[in-house]
This record gives structure tokens, sequence and C-alpha cells, in this order.
């Protein structure tokens, strides 16, 4: 059932032809009903890790969350997909939030084409300019600004409370606090789960997709979110010990041109943003934990959360001693 119609509803007066006139019968064109549940929406063009996309009307997708996502996830969604198209920071056009058996959606312009990842998994050519367009799509992205999307610091506060994260004590949770607190302020748009899988492409346009995760803030938190994605993030599971290693190799190449061109695109300097993207990467490394429950990442992230909130907490004790004694004076 349409919460949002997607567009005005299509309405069709009847005609009337009376035996005097004797004029030929138009049939009006069927009104398009909406499918209301699953078995009239048919089989899913893609089966993705959040949701399944559906064909809609012509020229449109629906993206139905699985069960198990609120209401709240296709709202958030939709709101910052609103606001990134707003903002100039991708063509793809939300136009409306709907609910089938109990499962929240949006839907969308249909963007015909392939994602990055399909695009060089059919062409390993294609892998040459791949670092090229990530670099221009993710500065663009950064580019744009927003004054309406959720703060980033403030959303990773709100993952503290989220049950992955009660391997932490409150002390824990309170350094995460102050430092969280102590973060740059910024109004770039940030996508937070950009990678090549996010962008679609055909030969016309290159656009990205998927903005359940975005926020406004630095860019150092995007960036360090993509350097998260592209180094260690889980790979697609069950691939054999050389399929791992080769595919690591080939990210981190990817990484590593996409971080030049950036860098060259934004005319930024390169240690600086290697300092931002330490200062967000526990930050990060949150957000992952929180968002993202693959089963051979918890145990690492919670590792490295707790060893860099150690690192945190010993920072903060002796700025706090440094603080107390210039006070004293
Ligand atoms: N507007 C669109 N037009 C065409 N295909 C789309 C569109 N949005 C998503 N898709 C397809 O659905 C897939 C999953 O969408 P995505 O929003 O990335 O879901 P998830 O959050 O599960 O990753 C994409 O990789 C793409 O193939
Ligand atoms: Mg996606």
């Amino acid at each position: 059932m349409m919460t949002e119609p997607p567009h005005s509803p299509k309405t069709h007066a009847p005609k009337t032809n009376t035996p005097e006139t004797q004029l030929p019968v138009i049939h009006p064109p069927e009104t398009e009903r909406m499918p209301a549940t699953l078995s009239e929406l048919g089989s899913p063009l893609v089966s993705a890790r959040s949701a399944e996309i559906y064909h809609w009307q012509d020229g449109e997708i629906l993206k139905l969350f699985r069960a198990g996502f609120c209401e709240n996830s296709a709202c958030q969604e939709k709101l910052n997909a609103e606001e990134a198209h707003r903002q100039g920071a991708t063509s793809i056009e939300c136009l409306g939030q709907v609910s089938i058996e109990n499962r929240s959606g949006i839907v969308m312009k249909r963007l015909d084409g392939r994602t990055l990842t399909e695009r060089a998994d059919a062409n390993p050519l294609h892998i040459w300019g791949l670092p090229y367009t990530l670099a221009r799509l993710h500065a663009d992205v950064h580019n744009a600004r927003s004054e309406k999307m959720q703060d980033i610091r403030q959303i990773i506060a709100g993952f503290l409370q989220h049950s992955a994260m009660d391997f932490l004590t409150s002390a824990e949770k309170q350094t995460a606090l102050a430092y969280l607190a102590d973060l740059p302020d910024g109004n770039a748009i940030l996508h937070m789960d950009f990678h090549t899988g996010n962008i679609l492409v055909n030969a016309r346009t290159e656009t990205v997709i998927d903005w359940a995760t975005a926020a406004r803030g630095d860019a150092g938190a995007d960036i360090a979110m993509t350097c998260f994605l592209f180094n260690e993030a889980e790979l697609f599971p069950g691939i054999s010990k050389a399929q791992e290693v080769f595919y690591n190799l080939m990210r981190r190449m990817i990484y590593r041109r996409y971080f030049r061109h950036y860098l060259r695109i934004r005319k930024l300097n390169k240690e600086k943003v290697k300092q931002d993207i330490d200062l967000w990467y526990p930050a990060v490394l949150i957000c992952r934990l929180a968002l993202w429950s693959a089963p051979t990442e918890i145990k690492p992230l919670q590792q490295k959360i707790r060893q860099r909130l150690q690192g945190l907490s010993t920072a903060q004790k002796i700025t706090g001693k440094i603080a107390g004694k210039a006070d004293a004076r």
C-alpha cells in the first residue's frame, strides 16, 4: 500500500458514446494499480543485502527492505536520498514510501545500468578507470552541502546505545562520547557506504545510490569509512584463500589510486587527509559495528574499538591533567 503516492493517481473520466454521434469507441488505458502484496510484485530484479529491488511502474523501482528493518530505515533513506538529490549529489530521484506486507520500501526512478562492481566483473579492463570514477564521484558528494541531514557525530553517539555496543563498559562509552564531541564539525554530504557496489553506471551517466547511511559532517569521516571498506571489510563469504589474497591486493590497489585522485581533484594535502582518516577511524569502526553485523567482522571490530578507546582514554587523561595544571597556575 502506498503511504505516499509517487505521483498523482491516473484517473480517466468515462467517455460517453451516443448512437447519434457514432464516434469510434476509444478504450482508455487501464488505470495502473500498484502492487499491494509480495506475490503481485513478482520476482525481485535484485536481491541485495538490506533489501530486494522490484520493478514498480515504468521507469521506476521499489527498494523493499527485508523483514526486520523498521519503517524508520525506509523513511531515513528517503529523506537522505531526497536531500542528496536536491543538493546535486545524486541524479536518482526518490518518489515515495510504501509498505507491503509489513515491509517498508521506497520508490525511486530506475537507472538502467550496472554497478561499478558488476561492470568490472564483466570486463576487468574497466578496473583501470574505476579509481578515478570513484574519486570524482566522492569529491562531488563532498562538495555538496547540507544543513538538513543528521550530524554524523550525533548518529554515532546514538550507536553507542545500540546492543552491538554492549561489550563496552560505561567508562569506555564515556571516553567514546568525549572523543565524538571533540571531532570536527562540517556540513559536507557524507555517504558513509561509498564503494563500487553503490555506484550505478550506464553509457550516459554515473550516479551514487544507497543513501541509507548518509549524514552531514566533515568529509574525513566518509573517506575513513571508504578506507575501511577497501582495506578491512569482509570480502564475499565463502571464497578460497587464493581468491581472498587476490581480491585484497586488487581492492587495496584501487583504494590507493582512488585516494591519490581524490586528493588531486579536491586539492587537498595528503598528510592532513591521512591525519583526518586516523582521527575519524574509531568513529568509523563504531559505525560499522552498529550497522553491519557480518559474523567475521564482529570480534576484530570489537578488539579494534577497545584498543582505540584505550588510546583515547590515555590521551584524554593526559590532556585533562595538563588542563588541570594550567588552571591551577
Ligand atoms: N535507482 C535504481 N535503479 C536501478 N537499480 C537500482 C536502483 N537502486 C538500486 N538498484 C539496484 O539494487 C541494488 C541494491 O540497491 P542498494 O540501494 O545498494 O541496496 P542495499 O542497501 O541492500 O545495498 C543495486 O546494486 C542496484 O543493482
Ligand atoms: Mg548498496
